[in-house]
């Protein structure tokens, strides 16, 4: 696992006086589950929306999957799928519909758009809900489905944000099984969270607090290097957490 797939230098992004990303520099292996955490307000979001080539860096760049943010961001959107903490699906479309549109948006057509549908369709395990309207699924359901419209165009590098914000713990362990299967295969997944058993879940981590990367390594590494006397994710996070709020209050 030596193919550095995404790499952020000196990655910066300001809104007026406020400082959402500080100075990122990361490397993230091919076949990686890589995990951004943080309080709210830490800068994932922001740090996501400039990978996928959404939000220009206000300084520094990030080459992801061999293409520079900077100079060709509607190169990357080819190269990469991305789950956004709304899911961005047509509610008033059936999961099928919501398939089709989006297959279609990355050009597929024809029997190679039917054969990639079905592919995905089975490895998510869609096939009983393909009538069914988007609005109506569970959170469980809709996940999949997003998942599902983010990686019709075989992206090597997935980008999660929030992918299980409101949705059931038996879900939440299914769709980690798919992820890491995912990752197995070759596809480089950069997931966020904020749920600990999540975070232990991933190859490594980057803690972000206020837009600086405080820690970055295996989940078991990143709560010593935090401090404070935090001796698993957990309590690093809620040390976070905790520092955050007295500085806002
Ligand atoms: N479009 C924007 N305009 C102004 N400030 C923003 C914008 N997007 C994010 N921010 C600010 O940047 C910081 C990081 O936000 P964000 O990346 O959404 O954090 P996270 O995803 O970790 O919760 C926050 O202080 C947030 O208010
Ligand atoms: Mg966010």
């Amino acid at each position: 696992m030596t193919e550095v797939v995404v790499e952020t230098k000196h990655l910066t992004r300001r809104f007026g006086a406020v400082v959402a990303v500080r100075d990122l520099n990361l490397q993230i292996f091919k076949g990686e589950v890589f995990g951004l955490l943080g309080p709210n307000g830490s800068g994932k979001t922001t740090t996501i929306r400039m990978l996928c080539g959404l939000l220009a860096p206000s300084e520094g760049t990030a080459i992801v999957a061999g293409v520079d943010v900077r100079e060709a961001p509607d190169r990357i959107k080819e190269l990469i799928g991305y789950m956004s903490q709304r899911f961005g699906l047509y509610e008033d479309l059936t999961v099928a519909e919501n398939m089709d549109f989006y297959a279609g948006i990355y050009g597929l057509e024809g029997p190679s758009k039917r054969g990639r549908i079905a592919e995905v369709v089975s490895f998510l395990g869609l096939d009983r809900r393909l009538g069914q309207l988007a609005g109506t699924l569970s959170g469980g359901w809709k996940q999949r489905l997003a998942l599902a419209c983010s990686m019709m165009h075989r992206p090597p590098v997935l980008f999660l944000d929030e992918p299980t914000a409101g949705v059931d713990p038996a879900a939440r362990r299914g769709f980690w099984q798919t992820i890491h299967s995912l990752a197995a295969q070759g596809t480089t997944i950069i997931v966020t969270t904020h749920y600990m058993d999540e975070a232990e879940r991933c190859i490594r981590v980057a803690l972000l607090s206020q837009g600086h990367l405080i820690a970055l390594g295996h989940p078991d590494e990143v709560a010593a290097q935090v401090g404070q006397g935090a001796k698993t994710l957990e309590d690093a996070f809620v040390a976070l957490q905790e520092r955050d709020e007295q500085e806002q209050a």
